[in-house]
């Protein structure tokens, strides 16, 4: 199916070619290639973002345009179970279910959720890649970007409007994980300025938090047989570990634990698989730092119920440390731990002793090309980075369940603008690629030097 969705993207972005293939895209916001589909197929509303070419009851071949395509959402979504990758079995609890009560058989937890399963390409950040393919002349660079398109990575929930469309990310995912980052924690990037978000616990913040989690736990319970990942509010607890001299940290210290326990306990009710944020190496991986950091994860996986769905932690998320280091980078002298592997390996084992059998996730997504620091501590939109290596389930260390993408290579880590509200000096420092626009925005000229640097290559 990979290869047949690979290639339906290759067609899409080719100039030449008029009919789109099975599983390729045919519609969305800032998608600029063809709207019609192959004989057989109909060009089916995903979301704002993505309509993609499904197999439909009339042999003709169909043609959708953007408007024709977003204005018909629900009766599309309805009647499209024929198709494989949409399953009868889901579509219709699906449209008619809006709450957190549609299902209330309790899940049960099976060992590492990627063993066995395909992994849903998020299409937002395909339409991501596509409006960056269709920026390009050169055809070899835009061969490459075509692969990105089609290599499986997270799709970010930060903000609370965003919800509205997971219900038909788990339509399109169909039994296919689907993989997302829940980052809509009041208080935000306590320590940075980046990232800060929409919500406060001044402003009702915790209240607001909950209604979010409550409208993925929905969506979900809604969604028969979807199996969903997610990765739990990156940078929050490590910021409880590290930065508590900090008053925007401190202050919220409580609140933060409050409302990730919330999120873990409410999202393991929908059988969702949960690792938690654990930071990287660089941060949590000092000897200073790694006992104080297991034993708040570990009281974090306890208070939230000790849940089988709490899978374990995420490592590296949006940072660019090696999986292995070939030798130490400089930057990381004094630190024994000075890659993922030498972390999750510590880690894990005081994790144990406190009660906690954690597996692990690796965002390997921008970890292509190494010793490109100045500093461990720099993070935002590093010079010289690359695509690293591509999401796999053989890791070679039974502490780690899978390779994943989590951040979505080319979004935006900060503005380098600094009269900005959200400038933060690490994306105006030495290592940051400048100018730079807002933290989630796309940011094309970065995106192609990861492709150009990515290693492997694409
Ligand atoms: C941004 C988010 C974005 C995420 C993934 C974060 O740094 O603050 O808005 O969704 O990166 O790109």
């Amino acid at each position: 199916m990979k290869a047949a969705f690979a290639a339906a993207l290759l067609a899409a972005l080719a100039t030449q070619v008029s009919a789109v293939a099975e599983w390729g895209q045919c519609g969305g916001l800032n998608y600029a290639g063809s709207n019609t589909c192959d004989a057989g197929l109909s060009c089916v509303y995903s979301n704002d973002w993505y309509s993609q070419c499904l197999k439909s009851t009339s042999s003709a071949a169909t043609s959708s345009t953007k408007t024709s395509s977003t204005s018909s959402t629900s009766s599309t979504r309805a009647s499209s179970t024929s198709s494989t990758r949409v399953s009868s079995s889901t579509s219709s609890t699906k449209t008619t279910s809006g709450s957190a009560q549609a299902s209330s058989a309790v899940p049960t937890a099976s060992g590492n959720p990627y063993t066995g399963k395909s992994v849903w390409n998020s299409e937002y950040y395909a339409s991501e890649v596509y409006a960056a393919a269709a920026l390009v002349t050169d055809t070899a660079l835009k061969a490459k970007i075509s692969k990105v398109a089609s290599i499986p990575t997270f799709t970010w929930f930060d903000t609370m409007a965003k919800v509205a469309d997971l219900p038909g990310y788990l339509q399109a995912a169909g039994s296919s994980i689907l993989q997302i980052v829940v980052y809509d924690l009041p208080n935000r990037d306590c320590h940075a300025n980046a990232s800060n978000g929409e919500l406060t616990y001044a402003n009702n913040g915790a209240a607001l938090y909950q209604q979010y989690i409550d409208g993925i736990t929905a969506a979900i319970k809604a969604s028969s047989g979807s199996t969903v990942v997610a990765v739990i509010e990156p940078d929050s607890l490590a910021n409880l570990v590290t930065n508590l001299s900090d008053s925007r940290c401190s202050s919220v210290q409580d609140q933060y634990k409050a409302s990730v326990v919330y999120a873990l306990k409410t999202l393991a009710t929908a059988g969702v698989y949960m690792y938690i944020d654990a930071g990287h190496a660089g941060w949590l991986g000092w000897p200073a730092n790694i006992s104080p950091a297991a034993t708040l994860f570990a009281q974090i996986y306890t208070s939230a119920g000790s849940s089988p769905f709490i899978r374990g932690l995420a490592t590296n998320v949006a940072n660019y440390n090696a999986l292995t280091a070939a030798s130490p980078d400089p930057i990381t002298s004094g630190n024994s731990n000075y890659d993922e592997t030498h972390y999750i390996n510590a880690l894990a084992p005081m994790l144990a002793s406190s009660g906690w059998n954690a597996q692990f996730i690796v965002d390997l997504g921008r970890s292509g090309k190494q010793n490109i620091r100045t500093a461990w501590g720099n993070w935002c939109n590093i010079k010289g980075a690359g695509f690293g290596l591509h999401p796999t389930t053989n890791t070679g260390n039974s502490y780690i369940d899978a390779i994943v993408w989590v951040k979505p290579g080319g979004e935006c880590d900060g503005t380098s603008n600094t009269s900005a509200v959200r400038y933060d000096s690490m994306c105006g420092g030495v290592d940051a690629k400048v100018p730079a626009p807002e933290a989630g925005q796309w940011f094309q000229d970065y995106f192609l030097d990861l492709v150009n640097n990515a290693d492997p290559a694409l």
